[in-house]
């Protein structure tokens, strides 16, 4: 059950440009929260801005009641988070939505983030640690100054590629194309799995990608949510699962970010909302 708190910021890592980690007491947060599990957060007490906004559970650390967030500043309401100091206020709703779907012992997880999509890996890959279970992660984004949270990868010896858009760093090319060339040579032997979270157009090619391969794919989505709780409607996206004849609308906060690849109707796609609509 989400539980609903005024929360205080106790740490504020300032990373490269707009990228912060942020580490907040929230005493269910820490305890319950799963990878691909999200809180609602607005900085301050004030009500402006009215709405808060939706972050993937970057790590948790029970023993003290604390969790942490990886946020990108682009707007209002995470400028104001990013703008925080350390004994300052926050709401924090959570925590909230679907997880990830742990692998089965004979499955390779592979986590394929683009941007601040990296978030929910760095919690996945402890929650697979703690099971015996090495994920390998796939980090991309445009320019080497996008990829900021390498560091925790590292420390906690978490096999990482990266990639770059403009090969400044890693793998020169997309994500998928550094994904692609480790499925090429094999993986590590065991059957892939694939964990997708990051702007919509890569995961709707981590998607076509596992269509084409036959893999398993699970996808993060990260539409526009006002509420968290089911009740707004702001996040709907289009979801056809294997029983149904069309697609339904379905919500991300509460069904959802976490959907299996094969059953989302992407924008464009041959089984897209118009076939889907027409079926
Ligand atoms: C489940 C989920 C998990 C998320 N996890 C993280 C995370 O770990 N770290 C992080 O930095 N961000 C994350 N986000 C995105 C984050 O919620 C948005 O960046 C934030 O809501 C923007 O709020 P703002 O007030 O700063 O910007 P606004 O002023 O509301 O918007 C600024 C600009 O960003 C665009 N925008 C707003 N929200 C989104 C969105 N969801 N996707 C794409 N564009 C958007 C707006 O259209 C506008 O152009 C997540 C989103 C979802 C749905
Ligand atoms: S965010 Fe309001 S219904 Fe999902």
């Amino acid at each position: 059950m989400p539980t609903n708190r005024d929360v205080v910021l106790v740490d504020k890592q300032a990373l490269g440009g707009p990228y912060f980690v942020l580490t907040f007491e929230h005493a269910e947060v820490a305890t319950e929260g799963r990878a691909g599990q999200f809180v609602m957060i607005k900085a301050g007490q004030s009500a402006e801005p009215p709405l808060r906004r939706p972050f993937s559970i970057l790590a948790t650390d029970p023993a003290q009641g604390r969790f942490r967030l990886f946020v990108k500043a682009i707007g209002q309401g995470t400028r104001a988070l990013c703008a925080l100091q350390p004994g300052e206020p926050a709401q924090c709703l959570g925590p909230l939505g679907r997880p990830f779907t742990a692998p089965a012992a004979d499955e390779e997880p592979l986590l394929v983030a683009g941007g601040y999509g990296i978030a929910p890996f760095l919690l996945m890959s402890h929650e697979l640690r703690a099971r015996g279970v090495t994920a390998r992660v796939f980090y991309g984004g445009r320019t080497a100054a996008e990829l900021q949270l390498r560091e925790p990868f590292a420390a906690a010896g978490v096999p990482l590629v990266l990639s770059t858009d403009d090969g400044s760093l890693g793998f020169p090319g997309r994500v998928t194309g550094a994904l692609e060339a480790h499925l090429d040579r094999g993986g590590d032997g065991r059957r892939p799995r694939l964990y997708a979270c990051g702007p919509d157009p890569m995961l709707h090619a981590v998607a076509a990608l596992a269509a084409r391969r036959g893999l398993a794919a699970e996808v993060s989505l990260d539409p526009w949510m006002g509420c968290g709780v089911g009740t707004c409607l702001g996040c709907v996206v289009k979801i056809q699962g294997p029983e149904q004849e069309r697609w339904k609308y379905r919500c991300a906060c509460t069904e959802g970010p976490v959907f299996d690849a094969t059953h989302v109707v992407w924008p464009g796609d041959a089984t897209s909302a118009a076939a889907g609509a027409a079926r």
